[in-house]
């Protein structure tokens, strides 16, 4: 006869890790959002916007876009830089339109951007934090290197920055760079020099993140209107890349940065030594991580390289089912 008092109670859930999400929506972006604000083991404290696939302009109005249409209320967005630290600004309408975020019609945003600019917010949210929070960036590296140019003590309140940019091979926007490194490798290599733990998930891993028509039924059969959203972008996004890349199934790198704070175990990492080219005439925003050891110094970065995919596709498509 079991014991009554003698009931075995589950350990709580540990506690969610607190995030900020520096991105430029952007397609990928846009389910980078959506994937970071629905998971509980994630508490996202602050959004934050930079220049990239499209002006700051209106990558800020897309995430009040996304926000509003689902139902994300209780996060602050906050405009950011609108240029590099010191290149010109490249934008990406071959890929994400003339928007940054085209496709399906987007609701005129309700949820308003917070009155305060990116780094103020930034630096807000992680000095009033409990416990360091990591830095989840999406987009060029500019934001976060403004941070921590005015406000170099900040580090010890970053748990890391976990950035979607570079690659250890070719690139795809120079034939060594990835966008989000060429965009601003001085932004990129500032962040480095920090010494703020760094995870780079690059075109290593993103490019094992393709969205196969599987995923796309995946989340067609969900049948709810932000998944038809969902469908859309990726079509649009699909039908772009094919155009570019002739990829037309393209890869999903974004929410691939977010999937690695969630599950660690997702996205597996190699720790070297890493360095942003920024003088190389041909090769400026190339990410070059010292693999095998060659330059014999000290490794300074986690490098992604593997990526359980079925993990993160069923990450993603639970991630949008929770929306409703
Ligand atoms: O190279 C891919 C990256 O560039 C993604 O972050 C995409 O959104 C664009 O910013
Ligand atoms: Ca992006």
């Amino acid at each position: 006869m079991p014991d009554p008092d003698d009931h075995q109670t589950d350990p709580p859930p540990p506690a969610p890790v607190p995030v900020v999400l520096d991105c430029d929506p952007g397609h990928d972006d846009a389910l980078a959002l959506l994937l970071a604000h629905a998971d509980p083991r994630v508490d996202l404290r602050a959004v934050t916007v930079v220049h990239g696939n499209q002006t700051v302009d209106k990558c800020l109005r897309n995430a009040l876009a996304v926000c509003t249409l689902a139902g994300i209320t209780d996060v602050p967005v906050a405009r950011g830089a609108d240029r590099p630290l010191v290149r010109p600004l490249r934008v990406a309408p071959d890929i994400h339109g003339e928007s940054g975020l085209d496709g399906p019609d987007l609701p005129v945003p309700t949820v308003v951007a917070d009155p305060r600019d990116a780094v103020t917010l930034l630096h807000d949210v992680l000095t009033a934090a409990e416990q360091p929070v990591t830095v989840v960036a999406t987009g060029a590296l500019t934001n976060v290197a403004m941070l921590l140019r005015a406000h170099p003590e900040v580090v010890r309140s970053v748990r890391g920055v976990v950035w979607m940019g570079g690659s250890t091979g070719r690139g795809n926007i120079t034939p060594f760079a990835e966008a989000n490194a060429a965009n601003d490798p001085e932004a990129a290599q500032h962040v480095l020099d920090s010494g703020v733990p760094f995870t780079m998930v690059g075109l290593d891993v993103t490019h094992q993140a393709l969205v196969t028509a599987d995923v796309l039924g995946r989340l067609r059969a969900l049948g709810t209107p932000l998944a038809r959203t969902c469908v859309g972008w990726l079509t649009f996004f699909a039908g772009t890349y094919d155009e570019q890349f002739g990829m037309p199934d393209p890869p999903l790198h974004d929410p691939v940065a977010v999937a690695r704070v969630l599950d660690p175990a997702l996205v597996r990492v190699v720790r070297t030594h890493l360095v942003v080219e920024t003088e190389g005439r041909w090769t400026s925003g190339a990410t070059v991580a010292d693999l095998h050891g060659y330059s014999g110094r000290a490794a300074n970065a986690d490098v992604a390289l593997g990526l359980d995919r079925d993990g993160f596709f069923d990450l993603l498509v639970a991630a949008v089912a929770s929306y409703g």
